[in-house]
């Protein structure tokens, strides 16, 4: 064995899937996913080659956020099923060597979580500084300037107690005070309870909303801001998130995930680099690893891809993880932001980087953002905007299992629409479909999980010129050398300093798999290829 397979630990060698669980796979015929479902879909996940599986929220909620508003955090809501249910998925995964990661949500709480109850039943209360409630200005007017990322002012007067309260998110989504030793016990708790039940590991919503500045300052105004885009955006969030304090807070929840065996933490935050590595905490305790969302934001673009690369892996720190995602339930999805033959290529480039690659369920049989028509938009966030096209309902779509009614998702009407095309568009039509971009996904994961050179080893740069990316991944023994054509149009690979011999294992184009390449190769529109490099 290789010492470099020695070494690492499941979240770093493994692929991961995320289940946005209403759209799953629906059992008891109420047109929303459930846990249930989820079982029942394990050998599609299974045969995929995943590792772990990461289930949006689950819990209690009164679904004002589809789940991201929590009213009581170890609860099961009856939709997706009962705790039995759910102690069976978690023994069905473990049962099939796979892992199981829950969603934490504890920035905020739903309004309707029983904190949240007693802290507005009057100023008093014990649990009134669980929350942010801060005093009205002299002419009534909000503490202060900050927004709430889904429209409006982030406060809400509650007429009862005569106060505001902060919620970055919804009004239903009230922040909690990260600041009060109470919170964070109870939330350590959280975690307990589920690490207990044998749970691998926990996405953490929003890390880096966390922890407000004391002084509740003002945001500066964004001299950047277009009114195409959310009013959240006409400020900087420079004071109501990523305060330094955070990673006191990421430090403890570290250490209760340590007190059990290799279980990990994923932290969804969105910030530039720089800021995004001071999440793997100061000799790394902190968050495993801080998601990477680098592929959702910039141009698909070789040389700004590769940059982006290059700056990822030099900031890093010491022993800290790469993570790669090209879709989740909040981003529109790949196949609709580069198209049908460019999310091939795509596909190629999230398993083949350094890191942990995260698959968003249905990209990989190329599932496109489904149009909703405005009377039937059900997100938060596109109905409280309506006109900029914000709503998350397209990315969150049924799965597309076959050609029968209802794409085999449910017996009932789904809660949200299925595309025209998907008799045509399903993970059975592609099973039976060698050319599917579900075979290629599959193919893809075999060789990075048969390889410790694509799981486990180094990268560097080779070219970035026009439209191609080229890099390899190696180990001592082995080499492979990645090309990606990230346009329509052919090119061609010839590069000047590196002198190169192999045989191409894995091709968009199937059929030049086995073909052997030197010094130069030409390639077709959106093609991408890996080559097996002999060794000199
Ligand atoms: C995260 C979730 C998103 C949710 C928000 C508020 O960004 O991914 O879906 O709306 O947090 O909880
Ligand atoms: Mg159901």
């Amino acid at each position: 064995m290789k010492d470099t397979q020695q070494k690492h630990l499941w979240w770093q060698e493994g692929v991961i899937y995320q289940i946005y669980p209403r759209s799953y796979q629906d059992s008891d015929g109420d047109g929303v996913g459930d846990l249930q479902g989820i079982i029942h879909r394990l050998d599609h996940i299974q045969s995929l080659g995943i590792k772990a599986i990461w289930i949006s929220p689950i819990f209690s909620s009164p679904m004002a956020d589809f789940g991201y508003d929590i009213s009581d955090y170890c609860g099961i809501h009856p939709l997706f099923g009962t705790m039995d249910d759910f102690d069976e998925l978690l023994q069905a995964v473990h049962d099939r060597g796979m892992k199981l990661i829950l969603d934490l949500v504890p920035n905020h709480t739903s309004d309707e979580h029983p904190w949240f109850k007693e802290s507005r039943s009057s100023k008093d209360n014990p649990k009134r500084d669980w929350y942010i409630w801060k005093d009205a200005n002299e002419d009534g007017s909000e503490p202060n300037n900050w927004l709430s990322v889904f429209g409006g002012s982030a406060w809400e007067w509650d007429e009862h107690t005569g106060q505001y309260y902060y919620h970055a998110f919804l009004k239903e989504q009230p922040d909690l005070n990260w600041r009060n030793p109470e919170v964070q016990e109870a939330m350590m708790d959280v975690m307990r309870f589920w690490l207990d039940k044998g749970v691998d590991g926990f996405r953490v919503d929003v890390m880096w909303h966390m922890i407000k500045d004391d002084q509740l300052r003002d945001n500066p105004v964004n001299p950047n801001y277009k009114a195409h885009q959310a009013t959240y955006e006409k400020l900087i969030p420079a004071y109501s998130t990523d305060q330094p304090e955070v990673h006191d807070i990421v430090h403890k929840m570290r250490k209760v995930l340590d007190g059990y065996d290799e279980r990990m933490m994923i932290g969804e935050i969105y910030l530039p680099i720089h800021k995004l590595m001071t999440y793997y905490g100061t000799d790394k305790n902190g968050a495993h690893l801080p998601f990477n969302f680098l592929l959702l934001s910039i141009d698909w673009d070789a040389t700004e891809i590769s940059s982006n690369i290059n700056q990822y892996e030099g900031a890093l720190p010491d022993g800290g993880w790469p993570n790669w995602v090209l879709g989740n339930h909040d981003q529109p999805r790949i196949t609709s932001r580069v198209g049908k033959a460019q999310a091939r290529v795509a596909a190629m480039l999230l398993l083949t980087l350094r890191g942990t690659p995260t698959i968003y369920y249905g990209d990989e049989i190329g599932m496109r953002d489904v149009p909703i028509p405005p009377d039937e938009v059900q997100d938060p966030q596109g109905l409280n905007m309506p006109g900029l096209n914000l709503s998350r309902d397209p990315q969150r779509t049924p799965m597309q299992w076959d050609n029968s009614e209802n794409a085999g998702f449910s017996k009932s009407k789904p809660w949200l629409r299925l595309p025209e095309d998907y008799r045509r568009v399903n993970v059975k039509a592609q099973l039976e479909d060698e050319f599917s971009i579900y075979a290629l996904y599959k193919r893809l994961i075999k060789l990075r999980q048969d390889e410790p050179a694509l799981h486990v080893g180094d990268y560097r740069p080779v070219v970035a010129s026009g439209p191609l990316l080229a890099y390899l991944r190696y180990t001592p023994d082995e080499r492979f050398l990645i090309l990606l054509n990230l346009s329509h149009k052919p090119c061609h690979f010839a590069p000047e300093h590196f002198n190169f011999e192999g045989t191409i294992v894995i091709d968009t184009l199937p059929e030049r798999e086995g073909g052997t390449v030197s010094k130069h190769v030409s390639l077709s529109g959106d093609e991408g290829m890996i080559i097996r490099l002999k060794q000199s």
